[in-house]
């Protein structure tokens, strides 16, 4: 099976989510797509021997040269892992239940638009919430709204900074999403 991992931003889900299948017979990521050509995740797919590429904003709207080169690669599963773009519609429908997204909080809270980055844990953080958290969930036309796959929380303590709490999920989804995604595409 060959993943595409979507994302925008470090991309240190996205190497560990590599590093994870590296050994693995059944199951690759074949390619990391970008919207932004300053992502570090560019230079992480490319030192640990993954091809990848940029689109511009016009071309995520459209879809077609992504879906193109997505068929190009045999993709057969996409995973968002910090991807802040919002997905196509022509890949919705090409790839139905095939994609998923992680969220660094506990949907339906903190999610939907602008809720992305630190800026969630910051919003997690000043409402006072006593556990905070990662939702792994299929995507669809509402985006945060899709099948929730996984959750799982943290605690938030009252001393708690955003920056704290921030670290706490990443070692959440560092954890959990890999095995997530292996279950999800065995599982099939
Ligand atoms: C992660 O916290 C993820 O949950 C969120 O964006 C962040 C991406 O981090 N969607 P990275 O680019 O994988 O380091």
């Amino acid at each position: 099976k060959n993943i595409a991992i979507f994302a925008s931003g470090s991309g240190s889900n996205t190497e560990n989510i590599i590093r994870y299948f590296r050994k693995n017979e059944a199951i690759q990521v074949s390619l990391v797509l970008s919207n932004r050509s300053d992502a570090y995740v560019l230079e992480r797919a490319h030192r640990l021997g993954v091809p990848c590429n940029v689109f511009p904003k016009e071309d995520w709207m459209a879809g077609d040269e992504i879906l193109a080169v997505l068929q190009e690669y045999h993709i057969d599963f996409v995973v968002l892992a910090g991807f802040l773009v919002r997905v196509p519609d022509l890949l919705l429908h090409a790839y139905p239940n095939k994609i998923i997204n992680i969220h660094p909080a506990l949907l339906p809270k903190f999610g939907g638009k602008g809720m992305y980055g630190d800026r969630v844990h910051e919003a997690v953080v000043a409402a006072g919430e006593k556990e905070s958290g990662i939702t792994i969930h299929y995507i669809n036309e509402h985006y945060d709204e899709g099948n929730t796959v996984f959750q799982t929380a943290c605690p938030v303590l009252p001393t708690d900074s955003p920056e704290d709490v921030a670290k706490k999920v990443h070692a959440l989804e560092y954890e959990h999403f890999p095995r997530v995604i292996e279950r999800v595409l065995c599982g099939e």
